[in-house]
């Protein structure tokens, strides 16, 4: 790219404060705090279902938020994706979202047009305006697939594309709204290592451009080599945050990856209680080697019991399409 942007490091440009995201009964994401900023590569872990993608989702305006707000560069966000887009965020998505009819050009263009003023009568009418704003935008979406490594490639379509090379795509249609925050869900999945190590060099060079990254991946090696920072979620809370060697350090870190319990984990509350109904309800029981003739009391599982368990796996909530298939 030739755009060099300079920023100083150390400035605030994400601050998301008491985010929180019910589905119904379900707490998806509880409370978190998280601050990117200019310069950073910050890391979001934690095992499957934590929240992470949720949280993103929060961050970009496709979930109202339950609770918390969400600022970037000092401004509180409206919950609107093109808003958000506007203000300067981009993302790419968990499932690859591309347009797959369309070249490796076009679906770069696609992801300029918030930073092109021209408007859609100017388009169709093919107005001067337009015809110029047309060439600097292609000239720009150029400038992202030679950067990105995909500039041989620009007129194949999308869907012929390696699976590699469909999840870098997503990062130039992402980087061609000129975001000053890029979120990445997932960046390497799918990706064997020589692939992975390229999206590394490549996540260091965009950071390199002032250009400031929160990333989700499951490859530790991969997040543990990349980030500043990494903040661990477990079942919706924000569990630690820091280094890659504070993280790797904590015991609490490797216990919730390995679902092992451990005094004030996330959820723990709930898990105990569950846990204490179905004793008693044990303890209620009739002995396992006396059959009763008649139903007794102990049968009728008790109000207060019997519907502790059901409140855990129900969330009584739909998805939109969109929303299964970003969670898929
Ligand atoms: N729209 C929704 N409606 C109801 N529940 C949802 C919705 N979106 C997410 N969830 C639930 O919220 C929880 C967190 O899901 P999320 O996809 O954010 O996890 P994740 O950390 O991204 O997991 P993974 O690593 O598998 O991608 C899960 O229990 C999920 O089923
Ligand atoms: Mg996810």
């Amino acid at each position: 790219m030739t755009t060099m942007t300079t920023t100083t490091t150390g400035t605030t440009v994400l601050d998301a404060s008491g985010v929180t995201m019910r589905f119904g009964g379900l707490t998806a994401v509880r409370g978190v705090d998280l601050t990117v900023n200019a310069g950073e590569i910050v890391g979001l872990i934690g095992p499957n279902g934590a929240g992470k993608t949720t949280f993103f989702n929060c961050l970009t305006g496709l979930y109202v938020p339950t609770e918390g707000k969400v600022s970037y560069k000092g401004t509180v966000l409206p919950p609107k994706p093109h808003l958000v887009t506007q203000a300067g965020i981009a993302r790419t998505f968990q499932n690859i979202r591309l347009f797959a009819n369309m070249t490796v050009l076009e679906n770069v263009l696609v992801g300029r047009h918030t930073r092109t003023k021209e408007g859609l009568w100017s388009a169709l009418l093919r107005l001067p305006g337009y015809k110029k704003a047309e060439n600097s935008s292609r000239e720009r979406a150029m400038e992202l697939l030679e950067f990105i490594g995909l500039a041989d490639k620009a007129d194949h379509l999308a869907r012929n594309l390696p699976y590699g090379d469909q999840r870098k795509l997503e990062i130039a249609r992402a980087l061609a709204s000129d975001p000053g925050l890029l979120l990445l869900d997932e960046p390497t999945a799918g990706m064997n290592p020589q692939e992975t190590r390229v999206t590394e060099e490549l996540i260091f060079a965009i950071r390199d451009q002032g250009i400031a990254v929160l990333v989700i991946e499951h490859d530790m090696r991969f997040i543990f080599n990349l980030c500043d920072r990494v903040a661990v979620l477990v079942q919706g809370e924000k569990l630690v945050e820091g280094t890659a060697e504070v993280v790797q350090g904590d015991e609490r870190v490797v216990a919730a990856y390995l679902g092992t319990p451990f005094e004030g984990a996330p959820g723990a509350d709930e898990v105990a209680e569950v846990e204490a109904a179905e004793a008693g309800a044990a303890a209620a029981a009739p002995p396992a080697d006396r059959t009763p003739a008649a139903p007794t009391p102990a049968d009728e599982a008790p109000a207060d019991q019997a519907p502790a368990k059901a409140d855990t796996t129900e969330t009584g909530t739909t998805r939109t399409e969109e929303e299964e298939e970003d969670n898929r």
